[in-house]
């Protein structure tokens, strides 16, 4: 049986993007793979939370996880740090990770121009402690969204250094992995890009949200005046607003509204209604769990100490299997 592992960053509360474009994947790869989901708290460190942060933000993540239908009975569920096996393993791939491939990577040229003051080690390496939450299971499926697609590659490549170097197969090649036919990406309500928690206020809609605000930031997305032409192509901000229409409403809803764009009709107040109707719906389930679990302590730290001992089991052998391989040997 394939072995899956994928894991979020705790820096904050999940939104929109990170259900339909990882965990959605999760809840259904739990019940056919050998599944290990983790929070990311180490690489949450690149940006420097406070400690009381840094664990708040790791037991959201938790409860969050949990109220979309992740089972602790079924897959593993950790958290990063729990397994220090991770950061030697980070240790061990990065003396084959280049400085020029990492260089290039897009994701840390877009943090170096976004924050200049604080392009520190940890993030020009953040592929490299990707790839080793991903090698240390020796996984080959890596449920996430578009946006990871070239830390997968990478991820690839120094696994198959590693092959190559030690003159073995140890790590199989893992694949970005998702049900759909492509890699989702869930634009932001800002009119432009991806949603994200670090995009601005307004762009993203939380897990957590409730009716109200889910209202309030729904109806505030960007529109424009409407088309003028009929059939015309739909600007960037409005192919948005059908994209996130299609996560949550019925087909008839849709068909609805693509026909009133068609035929210039459309009332974007009329249609932004519908959709937070539509996503209060949705996710009004979660948020309820969420509320519920929040408060449920004990709970929580079974989950994790359970996790901890399951994913510590399969982390403890690939560490020592690729010691062995690079030639640390015991003398006793
Ligand atoms: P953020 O961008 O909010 O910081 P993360 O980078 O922690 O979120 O992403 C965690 C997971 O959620 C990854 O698998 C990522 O691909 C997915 N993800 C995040 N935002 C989106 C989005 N807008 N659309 C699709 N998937 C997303
Ligand atoms: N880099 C991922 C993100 O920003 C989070 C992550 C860390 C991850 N390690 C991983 C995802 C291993 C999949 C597998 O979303």
């Amino acid at each position: 049986m394939d072995t899956v592992v994928s894991g979020i960053r705790s820096t904050g509360n999940l939104h929109l993007g990170n259900y339909f474009g990882a965990i959605k994947n999760f809840i259904r790869m739990q019940h056919e793979y050998r599944c290990f989901f983790f929070i990311a708290d180490y690489h949450s460190l690149t940006t420097h939370p406070t400690p009381e942060n840094l664990q708040q933000n790791v037991y959201q993540v938790l409860v969050e996880y949990l109220a979309c239908g992740l089972d602790p009975e079924v897959c593993t569920i950790y958290i990063q740090s729990d397994l220090p096996e991770t950061a030697e393993m980070y240790l061990l791939l990065n003396m084959n990770a280049y400085v020029g491939e990492l260089e290039r990577v897009t994701s840390f040229k877009e943090k170096i121009r976004k924050h200049p003051d604080n392009i520190n080690a940890g993030l020009l390496t953040y592929p490299v402690l990707m790839a080793a939450d991903i090698l240390i299971h020796k996984a080959q499926k890596v449920p996430v969204g578009k946006d990871q697609e070239q830390h997968l590659e990478m991820t690839r490549t120094f696994g198959n250094r590693f092959n190559r170097l030690y003159k073995t197969d140890f790590f199989p090649e893992p694949v970005a992995f998702n049900f759909g036919e492509t890699l989702v990406k869930v634009p932001g309500l800002d009119g432009s890009g991806k949603m994200g928690k670090s995009e601005g206020e307004g762009n993203a809609l939380y897990l957590k949200d409730d009716a109200a605000t889910i209202r309030k930031k729904i109806m505030r997305a960007v529109t424009d005046s409407g088309p003028v032409v009929p059939n015309s192509p739909k600007p960037e901000a409005i192919e948005n607003l059908f994209s996130l229409m299609k996560l949550v409403s019925a087909p008839d809803t849709i068909t609805h509204f693509e026909k009133a764009y068609t035929e210039c009709n459309i009332r974007y107040g009329d249609m932004k209604k519908q959709l937070a109707e539509d996503m209060i719906v949705y996710l009004e389930p979660i948020s309820r769990k969420i509320s519920e679990l929040n408060s449920d302590k004990e709970y929580i730290k079974k989950v994790v100490s359970r996790g901890r001992e399951k994913a510590k089991e399969s982390a403890c052998k690939t560490l020592e299997d690729a010691r062995q391989i690079i030639g640390f040997r015991r003398f006793y």
